[in-house]
């Protein structure tokens, strides 16, 4: 092998960001990088960037600010912008800060040892194309370095959808899902490496339709095929739209003994009249409608969401209807967001709400979710769950876990070792985790 170098990456936004880069640091482990944990010992440092708000996108620049002296000190290192950012700012990033050598879209990852080879030769290196082939094809043939218990697998990336007030479609393109032998293939080299628990990834993972053996194959066909690896103990998936929750997913929930009983279902708003100024083709009664079909197929699943408050026009009638919509639904994990103006999507054209309106609105619906998120945890004492465990805790001889509804849950003086999936029996709650003792 070459000589080798030492990348750093750090990675910002969600879990595609987190999967993308352990992509990009095996393609450049073929480039001779190894990963180190401090930008001060790398030859490389790249950044994965978030779009999503304009707070995600400022960071960059402050990180990339605070590199500057690093590279004084070592005019060999490279710097590189990679993710949403990279793909909504290209050439802007390079002018704005002159120090980066480096700039890849979400969709030419793949070229980056390329890109590497001319950033070390002193030139800058910009690609933000969607190229017409697959960048996983080219991502996956590595070294089989052992993995932790859990992982994540992106099986569908982009979105057809434009929610007027999201950059995803224009940063992550359109909607495009992975065929079903490559996700399998994956899957069982997670597996054999160690991995318990998969993630299927998409931005809108429940539309997923690959190429399989029989034809186009929804997700929920796509679930059955993974259900039948053994030593996979574990599916779950994320992050899926109201529109796309096909019956046999619904199905799946009920029927299919590895896929758990968790799901994330943004719904943004409660009121009727800002789901339609966010374009999003449903409505509060269809969501709840689609909640009580999953309850029925499951009764216990844990449903997740995410809200946006503050949308364009957004009124004190419209947030009532968001808070009504929660109460009906009693959420186990939900995630809200003030809402951010993204240059060059439509809402963000449109009457803004005041800030300070837009603050306290959030304050008060993060504060209903909290109550919400609490009283099912506390729900779990005295319950027998399946908990995956994946490292020791901060206490000797504690481990700790995921249950089977994703809450944390940590163990004293535990027998068990990261990899094991036991019966746990849930004996307190606290503010961030279940405590419990093995059954
Ligand atoms: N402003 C605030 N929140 C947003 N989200 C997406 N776009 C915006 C925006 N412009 C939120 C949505 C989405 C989550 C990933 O981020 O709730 O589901
Ligand atoms: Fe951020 Fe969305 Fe891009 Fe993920 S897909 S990095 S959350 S903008």
């Amino acid at each position: 092998m070459a000589d080798t170098k030492k990348l750093f990456i750090k990675t910002y936004g969600c879990q595609m960001n987190v999967y993308d880069s352990e992509r990009m640091a095996e393609a450049l482990g073929g480039a001779g990088y190894v990963e180190t944990g401090r930008p001060e010992d790398a030859d490389m440092i790249l950044l994965n960037t978030c779009h999503i708000r304009e707070k995600a996108a400022e960071k960059v620049y402050s990180e990339l600010g605070r590199y500057k002296g690093l590279k004084a000190a070592n005019p060999d290192l490279r710097i590189g912008v990679a993710g949403c950012v990279a793909q909504a700012e290209g050439e802007e990033i390079m002018r704005r800060q002159p120090l980066v050598d480096l700039v890849v879209g979400p969709q030419a990852y793949h070229r980056l040892p390329e890109m590497e080879a001319r950033a070390r030769a002193g030139h800058k290196a910009l690609d933000t194309d969607f190229p017409q082939e697959d960048k996983f094809e080219h991502l996956t043939s590595r070294p089989k370095a052992a993995r932790g218990p859990t992982a994540f697998l992106t099986v569908q990336e982009g979105c057809d959808k434009f929610c007027a007030f999201c950059v995803v479609p224009y940063t992550r393109g359109a909607e495009v899902s992975r065929p079903v032998d490559r996700i399998l293939t994956e899957a069982r080299d997670l597996v054999e490496r160690g991995v318990r628990e998969i993630t299927l990834l998409g931005q809108n993972v429940n539309a997923y339709h690959g190429a399989g053996p029989g034809g186009e194959t929804s997700l929920a066909g796509l679930i059955w095929a993974l259900n039948d690896i053994d030593g996979l103990d574990r599916i779950r998936f994320t992050t899926s739209h109201p529109n796309d929750m096909s019956d046999d997913l619904i199905a799946a929930h009920g029927d299919c003994d590895k896929l758990m009983p968790y799901l994330h279902l943004p719904v943004q708003s409660g009121s009727d009249r800002i789901l339609k100024r966010m374009n999003r083709a449903h409505t509060r009664d269809s969501y709840l409608a689609l909640i009580e079909r999953l309850r029925a197929a499951r009764p216990d699943i844990l449903i997740s969401g995410d809200f946006i408050v503050g949308f364009p026009e957004e009124t004190d009638a419209d947030f009532a209807d968001t808070l009504d919509l929660i109460e009906r639904v009693g959420y186990g994990q939900a995630f809200s967001f003030k809402y951010s103006p993204r240059p060059g999507t439509p809402a963000a054209e449109r009457p803004q709400v005041a800030p300070d309106v837009a603050d306290a609105r959030l304050q008060e619906l993060q504060a209903l979710i909290t109550r919400q998120q609490r009283a099912r945890q506390d729900a779990m004492v005295g319950q027998t769950v399946g908990v995956l465990f994946e490292k020791p805790g901060r206490l000797p001889g504690q481990m700790v876990g995921k249950s089977d509804h994703l809450h944390a849950v940590h163990v004293d003086d535990c027998a068990a070792r990261p990899g094991d999936l036991c019966r746990v029996r849930i004996v307190s709650s606290g503010p961030n985790s279940l405590a419990g003792v093995l059954a």
